[in-house]
């Protein structure tokens, strides 16, 4: 299977812009793939000031523009892409990430633990950790989704990975330096494939001020990263994975991941 991830520059506050900036470097990007991962919040850029301009750049699933985007690209390359967007849900906004199929279908993770002032403009996502099933030539895969600061909770990669995901899709705009490490972690301790799909540049807002670390990975479930981009530049990169290798959570002969939790012991 070939999966990847597209590292870029959002503009803040851009909708329409980073539309045609995705649609652009995608299509650009004539090699194939079957899954492809785009950063956090990729449709509106991250460092907002106000509620109000977090609605502005908001869409709902499957009719903004970005979504419309994303579902054509799926459809013509016959391609599963999962990217995060400011999603608006009635009168709530949330931090999600979206997983649209080869048929422009949509499946919505909202994320789960929100970073600082994003409480401030999100509501708590409330779908919980949800594994979906993605097939093709590939064959049947389960993808997990968590979105960037979820990773720093071992629960949110290790409930996916219970629950059967074989990779881990991993949309984020990270600020602190060593998520891109720590991914070795999350990767070998639930024998997963991870994804990260990271942003680049610096964004200000007002008196705020951001820079976004790049480095996007990709880590097999042995720790080995298959694919680590540059810090400062848009990078798409596709890699060669064998979904089944995560299936095996035997560490030795004796030792099974799973089975030798002692949750009992865990309170
Ligand atoms: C983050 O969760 N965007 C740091």
């Amino acid at each position: 299977m070939k999966a990847g991830y597209l590292q870029f520059k959002p503009e803040l506050l851009k909708p329409d812009d980073n539309t045609e900036k995705v649609k652009h470097l995608i299509n650009s990007f004539t090699n194939e793939f079957d899954l492809l991962v785009l950063p956090e919040l990729a449709n509106s850029g991250y460092l907002f000031t106000s509620v109000d301009e977090a609605i502005r750049v908001s869409e709902t699933v499957g009719t903004g523009i970005f979504s419309k985007m994303l579902a054509e690209i799926a459809q013509k390359r016959n391609v599963w892409i999962v990217s995060g967007l400011c999603e608006r849900a009635g009168d709530k906004l949330f931090n999600s990430a979206v997983l649209v199929s080869p048929k422009g279908e949509f499946k919505t993770y909202r994320k789960t633990h929100l970073f600082l002032e994003e409480k401030l403009w999100f509501s708590p996502g409330n779908t919980g950790l949800n594994v979906f099933e993605i097939n093709g030539k590939f064959g049947n895969v389960k993808l997990g989704i968590m979105i960037c600061f979820d990773w720093i909770f071992p629960e949110a990669a290790r409930t996916l990975a219970l629950n059967g995901a074989q990779i881990i899709a991993h949309p984020s705009n990270l600020v602190l330096s060593y998520c891109q490490q720590a991914m070795f972690t999350r990767a070998v301790e639930n024998r997963v494939f991870t994804i990260t799909a990271n942003r680049t540049g610096t964004e200000k807002n007002g008196n705020k001020e951001l820079y976004f670390t790049g480095k996007s990975v990709i880590v097999d479930p042995k720790g080995n990263y298959l694919s680590t981009a540059p810090q400062a530049d848009e990078f798409i990169d596709v890699v060669e994975i064998e979904p089944k290798n995560s299936l095996n959570k035997q560490v030795t002969s004796m030792n099974n991941i799973f089975d030798d939790r002692r949750t009992e012991l865990y309170k």
